[in-house]
């Protein structure tokens, strides 16, 4: 998706095309960064387009922009219909990407955004399909860090803070990987431009606390759910650059990379260089979760038809 997704847009509570959903230029996140979104997948099954943790998404775009005191006009719950009449007034039965967005509006050049600055919220919805190719990725340990609490809180997924992994994408594309990991002002492990990491050392898995700089990833916390119930021991404790080299697999988590093996991190092979046997084993029951496959775990699952 380059320009344009499906017909309808949802914008401040009404449906319109998607050409005409725009805004002034004065618009205050377009020249402040002030706005929070979220990234939430739709998958097409056998019987229906389900989406994923839908709510969880919605509450997290709320907690958002709670950190910078600014307001969604709109409840998580109305946001949750307002996707689902959204898909089907596009009559879209094919998996997709929906990304709701929260931006500040006209508020001059005032810094002071607060509870009473006026706020939009729009839905927008795309096909969308692999993020990243093949089985495997390339990584590389990025000469950026990772932004921090002290400056610009990565636990709220603010649109502003995708400076900072726009810079260390385009080092790593740059330089011939396809992702980049971001170490925190310490220098221990983060998470990638626009995933969370999980490393697998001993047969039990690590993956770095919420103080390390990261987004409390939705699939984070499912991974760390479904490992767990598949008894995987899951530690979350900080994590240094050296146990990247060292770990047996690694994997990442994200909306839209859903769970993908890293085979190579500044060009040492991870494991014999292909998919490991956690990493392959938690991808295919995330997997069929996402469809309707397993029973246990429908309620994270929001059928639309
Ligand atoms: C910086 C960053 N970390 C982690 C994630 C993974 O979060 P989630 O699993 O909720 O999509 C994302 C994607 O939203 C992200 O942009």
């Amino acid at each position: 998706m380059k320009d344009k997704g499906a017909d309808l847009v949802w914008f401040d509570g009404q449906y319109v095309k998607w050409e005409e959903a725009k805004v002034p230029i004065m618009i205050h996140a377009l020249h402040y960064g002030t706005a929070v979104f979220e990234g939430i997948r739709a998958y097409s099954s056998d019987d229906n387009l389900y989406i994923f943790r839908l709510k969880e998404h919605l509450e997290r775009l709320h907690k958002s922009a709670s950190v910078y005191s600014f307001t969604t006009k709109f409840s998580a719950d109305e946001l949750c219909n307002a996707t689902v009449e959204l898909i089907r007034k596009n009559s879209i039965k094919e998996s997709c990407y929906i990304r709701p967005l929260t931006f500040v509006g006209l508020h001059g050049i005032d810094l002071n955004v607060s509870k009473h600055s006026p706020t939009h919220t729009t839905i927008i919805i795309f096909p969308f399909a692999k993020y990243f190719k093949g089985d495997g990725i390339s990584v590389c340990v990025s000469s950026w860090r990772r932004i921090d609490d002290e400056s610009i809180p990565p636990m709220a997924k603010a649109s502003g803070n995708y400076l900072n992994s726009v810079l260390a994408t385009q080092e790593c594309r740059r330089n011939g990987y396809d992702e980049s990991i971001l170490l925190d002002k310490n220098g221990c492990v983060s998470e990638a431009s626009g995933e969370n990491i999980f490393i697998v050392r001993n047969g039990k898995l690590h993956t770095p606390q919420l103080s390390d700089s990261i987004l409390e990833g939705i699939t984070r916390n499912t991974t760390i759910e479904i490992a767990e119930e598949m008894g995987y021991e899951v530690i979350e404790r900080p994590i240094s650059r050296t146990e990247l080299y060292l770990a047996e697999e690694i994997f990442l988590t994200g909306t839209a990379a859903e769970i993908i093996a890293i085979t190579k991190i500044d060009g040492h092979t991870v494991g014999n260089g292909k998919e490991g046997t956690v990493t392959r084993t938690i991808r295919e029951y995330y997997e069929n979760i996402v469809v309707g496959k397993t029973e246990k775990f429908m309620g994270w699952l929001t059928p639309t038809w």
